[in-house]
């Protein structure tokens, strides 16, 4: 009988920073990338994982955005390197997809660890501290 394949790439409840908005957007991060996972595992084919791949780059720059976007409205003191962070991210994911798109159409699993390693630590330590500035800050 087939294994039933375990969510391996969940947000967790330890993960939460308190900003309702901003953890629904970090569990959708993180279940994007289990979708990529599972996608792979189940063989889909390259336009199905393009296709899951690209909502990931959309949704992770459109979450960027309003948390850089908080900041800027905040005056917010550790603005820079937490923008630097969301850089990187920005530029590994789209490394990520060229590399994809020039014909190596698969995605490996330490680049979905990769991805969802830097999701959790940034989550924990930036974007909680960002989380508790805005908690303290009126908008
Ligand atoms: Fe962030
Ligand atoms: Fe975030």
């Amino acid at each position: 009988m087939p294994e039933i394949i375990a969510r391996k790439f969940e947000w967790q409840p330890d993960y939460a920073v308190g900003i309702e908005r901003i953890d629904q957007d970090h569990r959708w991060l993180f279940s994007a990338v289990d979708r990529l996972y599972q996608a792979m595992l189940a063989g889909q084919g390259k336009k199905q994982l393009e296709w899951l791949l690209s909502g990931l780059i959309e949704y992770s720059q459109r979450h960027f955005s309003f948390e850089e976007q908080l900041m800027r409205q905040t005056t917010y003191p550790g603005s820079a390197a937490h923008v630097r962070q969301h850089e990187e991210f920005r530029r590994h994911i789209g490394d990520l997809y060229a590399n994809f798109q020039r014909g190596n159409a698969t995605i490996t699993i330490e680049a979905l660890q990769f991805l969802t390693g830097w999701l959790a630590r940034h989550t924990c330590d930036c974007d909680r501290a960002m989380a508790e500035h805005l908690k303290t800050s009126s908008r």
